[in-house]
């Protein structure tokens, strides 16, 4: 089974990539599941319903949140009723929606994934070892393919995260920072592993936002609104091959298509 992990989609740029391209990536690359992070999908902060809606609608079948999970009240009700969003596993009991999901592929066989924050150089959450231990305890037996979406700042809390896991989840996928890392790997236990999987968005911006408005605020302290940018917009994410009888990786490999790429396919398409 091969897993394609979208990162971090921003604005509408990287709403966009993803509703245009998905359909042909999925085919190109013989894609079975497609999780993708959206906490930053609603103009760079928070996912609103009918955003939502559309990119389950174009071939995403797992959503998976992150620090920014609540800045749009709307989402709460989907969060709460849907089985294929999730945000966080450490966040309170009393927050709205779930930690963790198990979706069906199209070939039958289910998908268990966890969404868990890490909480160096971030707001202070519980303990996200604890948590995705309590989320592996409650996964239903049989769900042999687990994917973690560690949400988090730091590599040495994604590595230790990883290494934690190493042989219990087929995969642990690091988002937010929204830079692709280059150390893609399999570990020992065979657990697929990157720190962060990039991110889906403008990338003629810093972390998606227009650099004279990060600038400004970064050197004068005066706020101004970190407004989405829109050049060079790509779709950063990996695929994690797996072996469903088992559940372990035996493959990951970064995956970036440029808008350009895209255009091209769609034009091939109408031709
Ligand atoms: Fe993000
Ligand atoms: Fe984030």
């Amino acid at each position: 089974m091969r897993i394609l992990m979208i990162g971090d989609i921003v604005g509408k740029p990287g709403r966009k990539i993803v509703l245009d391209g998905l359909a042909a990536i999925r085919q190109h690359h013989a894609v079975d599941v497609v999780i993708a992070n959206a906490e930053n999908s609603a103009d760079g902060s928070g996912l609103m319903p009918d955003h939502y809606k559309k990119l389950i609608d174009a071939g995403v079948d797992c959503i998976t949140m992150g620090d920014h999970v609540y800045r749009r009240r709307d989402i709460y009700d989907t969060l709460e009723s849907s089985s294929d969003i999730i945000k966080p596993a450490n966040y309170p009991t009393e927050s709205p929606g779930r930690g963790a999901t198990v979706i069906t592929a199209p070939n039958g066989q289910p998908v268990g994934v966890i969404n868990i924050q890490g909480r160096v150089f971030m707001k202070p959450v519980d303990c996200p070892f604890q948590a995705v231990d309590r989320e592996l305890k409650s996964m239903p037996a049989g769900v042999k393919v687990i994917i973690v979406d560690f949400h988090a700042e730091a590599t040495s809390d994604m590595q230790t995260m990883g290494r934690y896991l190493d042989g219990r989840v087929s995969a642990v996928l690091g988002t937010h920072t929204h830079v692709a890392t280059a150390d893609e790997q399999v570990f020992p236990g065979g657990t697929a592993f990157q720190c962060d999987v990039g991110m889906t968005g403008p990338h003629e911006s810093i972390l998606g936002r227009r650099i004279d408005r990060v600038t400004e605020t970064t050197t004068t302290f005066r706020p101004v609104a970190f407004a989405v940018a829109s050049g060079d917009v790509r779709l950063h994410g990996s695929l994690v091959d797996i072996n469903t009888t088992d559940g372990t990786a035996t493959a990951i490999e970064r995956l970036a298509v440029r808008r350009a790429e895209v255009d091209q396919w769609l034009a091939e398409d109408h031709s």
